[in-house]
């Protein structure tokens, strides 16, 4: 089995929920870090996962950009799709179809919603101010780590059979 998660993060906390998501996964699992001049070889995968996360109500350029260059391959494989964010008024539905090509959400097996965290340590003084009000939440963000064993549990369901050899007996 070949898996691989695509991922952009721009403070670390996606990298988290992408190397969570690939214990969840089990074996045969290959992460990478989007960058717009990076050309990526996406055939010798079976199954792609996409991730990113929301800055001003977008996902990162680059992540988009991945899927509409390689949308032609995408459209041949087993895709998931995956955002980080901390609104927790945010529609999911939404944000999702925001951040990736309408033609790649419909193929997709599962979509999944992982939260998010602030990390103000990393931010810069612009991020900082960015995210004032956002750290004034009653409660502090966190990443959404059952939504993630969710996911993977749907992609193991969802996708073909022989392809997982994962773990996922926590609970
Ligand atoms: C400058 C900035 C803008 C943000 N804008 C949003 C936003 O519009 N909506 C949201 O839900 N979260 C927003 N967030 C929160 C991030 O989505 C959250 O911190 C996420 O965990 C970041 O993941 P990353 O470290 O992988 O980039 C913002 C964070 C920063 C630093």
């Amino acid at each position: 089995m070949k898996t691989l998660i695509a991922y952009s993060t721009t403070l670390g906390c996606t990298e988290q929920c992408a190397s969570k998501l690939k214990d969840d996964l089990g074996e045969g699992v290959e992460m990478i870090r989007i960058s717009r001049r990076r050309r990526f070889n996406l055939q010798q995968h079976d199954t792609i996962i996409v991730g990113g996360s929301i800055h001003e109500g977008m996902i990162q350029r680059s992540v988009h950009k991945f899927c509409e260059s390689n949308l032609e391959v995408l459209l041949q494989k087993q895709v998931g799709l995956f955002v980080c964010c901390i609104d927790p008024d945010a529609n999911e539905q939404e944000l999702i179809d925001r951040a990736f090509p309408a033609q790649l959400v419909e193929h997709a097996l599962a979509s999944g919603f992982f939260g998010g965290e602030l990390n103000i340590k990393k931010m810069n003084l612009l991020q900082k101010i960015m995210t004032r009000k956002a750290a004034r939440l009653q409660k502090e963000p966190d990443i959404d780590f059952q939504s993630i064993l969710q996911f993977a549990r749907t992609i193991h369901e969802l996708g073909s059979d022989d392809n997982f050899n994962g773990p996922i007996v926590h609970m």
